[in-house]
């Protein structure tokens, strides 16, 4: 998806501090995070102290303030996935790809970062790949996983330099 200006996101939306959460919304959507600037511009046009841009934006976990690899990975640590196995899952990532949660790979295909419950505690362990959900997780399917991924992503990115 081509990101929209901000100043499209922005339209319609000036000195309305109401719209705080939905700008923010549809800057993550667009952009897949909320850089610096765009919590500058989104103060300044919408009349809201930059502090509380600040505040809301990394006060929801749905909001990313760093930029995330084109395959996102969310590894549930709560107890049931904890319990299930959810430690060795996050260090087989970590060695696969060479990153720690948070990190992004040099090439910019996968990040990984981990959260306390995805919601799903019957299907432990479970790890989200964008907007997919992979349950009852091992470590050989993880590893089997990232492996067709990072082939996926790499004929894509490949197609896509060819046209
Ligand atoms: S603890 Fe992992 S889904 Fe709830």
């Amino acid at each position: 998806m081509e990101p929209l200006p901000l100043e499209k996101i922005l339209e319609g939306r000036r000195s309305q501090p109401h719209q705080l959460i939905e700008a923010l919304q549809d800057i993550q959507e667009h952009y897949g995070y909320i850089s610096k600037e765009a919590m500058k511009t989104v103060s300044q046009e919408l009349g809201v102290p930059l502090i509380e841009v600040y505040r809301v934006a990394s006060f929801y976990k749905a909001f990313k303030l760093k930029p995330c690899g084109r395959t996102h990975l969310v590894m549930c640590m709560g107890t049931a996935c904890h319990v299930r196995g959810a430690r060795l899952l996050l260090e087989q990532a970590s060695r696969q790809l060479g990153i720690e949660p948070g990190q992004v790979t040099p090439d910019g295909i996968f990040s990984i970062e981990f959260v306390n419950c995805l919601g799903t505690c019957a299907l432990a362990p479970i790890i989200r790949q964008d907007g997919s959900y992979h349950h009852h997780m091992t470590p050989g399917k993880l590893r089997k996983l990232i492996d067709s991924l990072r082939n996926h992503k790499t004929q894509e990115h490949a197609y896509a330099q060819a046209k």
